[in-house]
């Protein structure tokens, strides 16, 4: 199957399966939470964490139908993290994948509870599948999971984020943050896939290795695309990076040296994959590229 086919067919299964996990009773009181995470949740987005999930898992010959509860579990988390970085004490942002963003439709006290819902239902998914399915891996990915959205991850990075605008941070800093608020949760994704399909410690390495390399590189992207990108393929508006005064690799680098060192993380990723069967890792080698030359 091409690249192409074979990313938007795991991203149907990923979408076909993505609100069936919220347990919404129709008419309670609480009803508007319901509406206003599966707003944000079927807004689109191209779900590169789940597919990375998942197809880890395939590369490693794991379950996937265990494998789609964790795989959704992360794009809710992923989802939260969107829905609080747009409100206004945060980047102040209108679009979002291509429609109002949350707090623009809801209001920001709902904003706020609806990431709080999905962050908690992603660990109410995770778990529930564990109960149902118990095994090492999974407990496993889950770990890896909350380690890597939490204090020490992506949080730290948005700390460093909102504490770093108006400043000059050094390269080592400005690292830090990248790998922490994007790099992270693109590594938990990549780890957990591993996991589930019970991978040994030196698959774990090469995976995480990877990992670590395209969540990076996504994110020296996701700068370029702020300056250079098109609103209407992004789905979010461009020049919010310039308007906040955030530290990004154009900040420091400039464009040019910025997509220089996005490349030198994809040949990293790519080599890492090499004790992987050659047949087996294309995708993946497939999806690093695809993340350095994106249009969104
Ligand atoms: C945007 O993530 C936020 C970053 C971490 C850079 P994505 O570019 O994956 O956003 P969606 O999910 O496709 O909307
Ligand atoms: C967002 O980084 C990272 C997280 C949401 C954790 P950005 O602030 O650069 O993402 P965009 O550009 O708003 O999508
Ligand atoms: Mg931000
Ligand atoms: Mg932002
Ligand atoms: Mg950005």
């Amino acid at each position: 199957m091409k690249f192409t086919q074979q990313y938007n067919a795991t991203k149907k299964d990923v979408e076909e399966n993505l609100i069936s996990f919220i347990d919404h009773i129709a008419g309670t009181p609480q009803k508007t939470i319901f509406e206003s995470m599966i707003y944000s949740l079927e807004a689109g987005g191209k779900r590169i964490r789940p597919v990375l999930l998942l197809e880890t898992l395939k590369m490693l010959g794991g379950n996937y139908t265990s494998g789609l509860a964790f795989a959704c579990a992360v794009e809710y988390i992923h989802t939260y993290s969107l829905i609080h970085d747009d409100l206004p004490a945060m980047d102040d942002d209108d679009l979002r994948r291509g429609k109002p963003t949350n707090h623009k439709v809801f209001g920001e006290a709902i904003a706020i509870l609806s990431g709080d819902g999905l962050l908690n239902s992603a660990f109410e998914i995770m778990s529930d599948e564990i109960l149902k399915n118990n095994s090492a891996g999974s407990i496993k990915a889950m770990n890896v999971i909350s380690k890597c959205a939490g204090i020490n991850g992506m949080i730290a990075g948005q700390i460093v984020d909102i504490e770093s605008e108006g400043k000059t941070i050094s390269y080592e800093e400005l690292r830090y943050l990248h790998s922490k608020k994007t790099g992270a949760l693109i590594e938990a994704s990549v780890i957990a896939g591993a996991y589930l399909a019970g991978a040994d410690e030196k698959e774990i390495d090469a995976v995480k290795r990877y990992a670590q390399n395209i969540g990076l590189a996504f994110q020296i992207a996701d700068d370029i695309l702020d300056v250079v990108g098109d609103s209407k393929d992004l789905g979010k508006n461009t020049g919010s990076d310039k308007e906040n005064e955030k530290s990004t690799y154009v900040s420091l680098f400039g464009i040019e040296k910025a997509r220089l060192l996005a490349q030198e993380c994809l040949e990293d990723a790519i080599k890492s994959l090499d004790i992987f069967d050659s047949k087996n890792r294309v995708f993946l080698e497939e999806l690093a590229r695809f993340i350095v030359l994106r249009k969104n």
